[in-house]
């Protein structure tokens, strides 16, 4: 029994010069993804919407609305913080309201719903 128990002791001794190194190769990326993730609260969220949508409205919403949606500039409204329903967006997007001009003769539907549909995934 106690041949048994050293033996055990001393497999578990040699293992953990072993166990540490995979342990750390393991711990690393981790602590490199956390950390990645971690200082994402200062940058762009990472948009779960359509990757057409994101691209358009990169290209022309950001300008005034920021690429948080929390810009605001002329009065934009803050994307993030919009309650908004879909149509309604689709409907401000298409026709434009007060500053903002309408995108209904640069965008197709097809466009314009995936930038509204972007402009939802802003949201907190
Ligand atoms: C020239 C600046 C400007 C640009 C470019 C612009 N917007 Fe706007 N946006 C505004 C302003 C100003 C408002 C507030 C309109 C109002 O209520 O009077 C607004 C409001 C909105 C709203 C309504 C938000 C709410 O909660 O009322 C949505 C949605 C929106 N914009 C989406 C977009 C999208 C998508 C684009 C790109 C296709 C875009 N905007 C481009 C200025 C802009």
């Amino acid at each position: 029994m106690a041949g048994t128990r050293r033996y055990w002791y001393r497999k578990r001794l040699v293992l953990t010069g072993d166990d540490m190194r995979r342990k750390i190769i393991y711990i690393v990326p981790l602590l490199l993804a956390f950390t990645a993730c971690g200082g994402g609260n200062d940058k762009t969220p990472e948009p779960k919407g359509d990757a057409a949508g994101r691209k358009l409205y990169s290209s022309k919403c950001s300008s005034c609305h920021g690429s948080d949606g929390k810009q605001g500039v002329g009065g934009a409204k803050d994307l993030s913080v919009s309650t908004l329903t879909m149509d309604q967006r689709i409907q401000i997007i298409t026709n434009g309201k007060g500053m903002m001009p309408g995108y209904a003769s640069v965008m197709s539907g097809e466009e314009i719903q995936a930038v509204a549909e972007y402009t939802a995934t802003l949201k907190k």
